[in-house]
């Protein structure tokens, strides 16, 4: 359902930073596909992301969602096919618009509801539906501003956001690393129910390696612009926090160095 082929991404090119960030990666998705993406600092799995998102051209290889050729589409039109979501809570909802305006927005993109003059009965009703099963009481505050949410409640309405009209892909880049342990476990849960339930090929850098073995059933392991490890059935299912962790020794010849994992149990 996505493919990557021989992708390439080299950032200032020609001058003293060179970065080749994205080193002849190839990946295939399954429909259905949940893999998460583990791997250090600066190991290029943001790029890898925003690569398959469009926030640039790559600089080599190509781009399939679906059987159509993505490799030079502009990231706007691949905004009505992929959902995103990032660390930053502030990203990726208007903070001055309330919580049913927000939704609003994210129905019209996916032309779930026809862009009418202000939001209709049906549709606020659909939305409180939706905000119910959160369980965080949100659906009593929809004339709220999203910049009152707290990061934990305001990533929990961007997934419903991003998910409202199904997306063929789903890109998660580390969307709850801002959040205290109690309510990312709780997001990562929501990501979980959602993702299962509507059946969505999702893509998830996480620096939580224990999150990254439970979720999904897939995962990757990036070092320096390469995927160096490609896990799932069987394989994942028996493999311990250590044993990965020796497999990425092993792999790259050092030890798993990132800042974020390092503050999670
Ligand atoms: N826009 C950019 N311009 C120049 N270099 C960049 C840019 N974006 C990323 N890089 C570089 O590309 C490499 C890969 O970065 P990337 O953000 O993909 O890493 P990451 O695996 O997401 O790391 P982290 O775990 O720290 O988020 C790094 O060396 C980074 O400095
Ligand atoms: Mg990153």
């Amino acid at each position: 359902m996505l493919s990557c082929n021989n992708i390439t991404k080299i950032f200032n090119k020609g001058t003293l930073n060179e970065k080749k960030a994205l080193d002849d990666v190839t990946l295939q998705l399954n429909d259905g596909d949940f893999v998460t993406v583990i791997g250090g600092n600066g190991a290029g799995k943001s790029t890898l992301l925003n690569a398959i998102a469009g926030s640039f051209f790559v600089d080599g290889g190509t781009l399939q969602l679906d059987g159509e050729d993505i490799t030079f589409m502009p990231e706007h039109k691949r905004a009505r096919l992929i959902g995103r979501l990032f660390q930053d809570p502030l990203k990726g909802t208007a903070p001055d618009m309330t919580i049913e305006e927000n939704m609003a927005l994210a129905a019209g993109r996916g032309g779930k509801f026809s862009f009418g003059i202000g939001i209709g009965k049906a549709q606020r009703a659909y939305f409180r539906e939706r905000l119910e099963k959160l369980g965080l009481g949100l659906e009593n505050r929809m004339k709220n501003k999203m910049g009152l949410l707290s990061g934990g409640q305001r990533q929990a309405v961007t997934l419903l956001m991003a998910t409202m009209s199904v997306p063929k892909l789903l890109l998660l880049d580390e969307h709850t690393a801002a959040l205290d342990p109690a309510t990312a476990e709780k997001v990562i849960n929501l990501t979980k129910e959602i993702v299962e339930q509507e059946h969505i090929t999702t893509l998830m850098i996480t620096h939580n390696i224990h999150s990254a073995l439970e979720c999904g059933n897939r995962t990757i392991m990036m070092d320096d612009g390469k995927i160096i490890l490609d896990i799932n059935g069987d394989e994942r299912k028996n493999m311990t926090v250590e044993a990965l962790l020796q497999l990425f020794r092993l792999k790259s010849s050092k030890e798993l160095d990132n800042d974020r994992m390092l503050l999670t149990k």
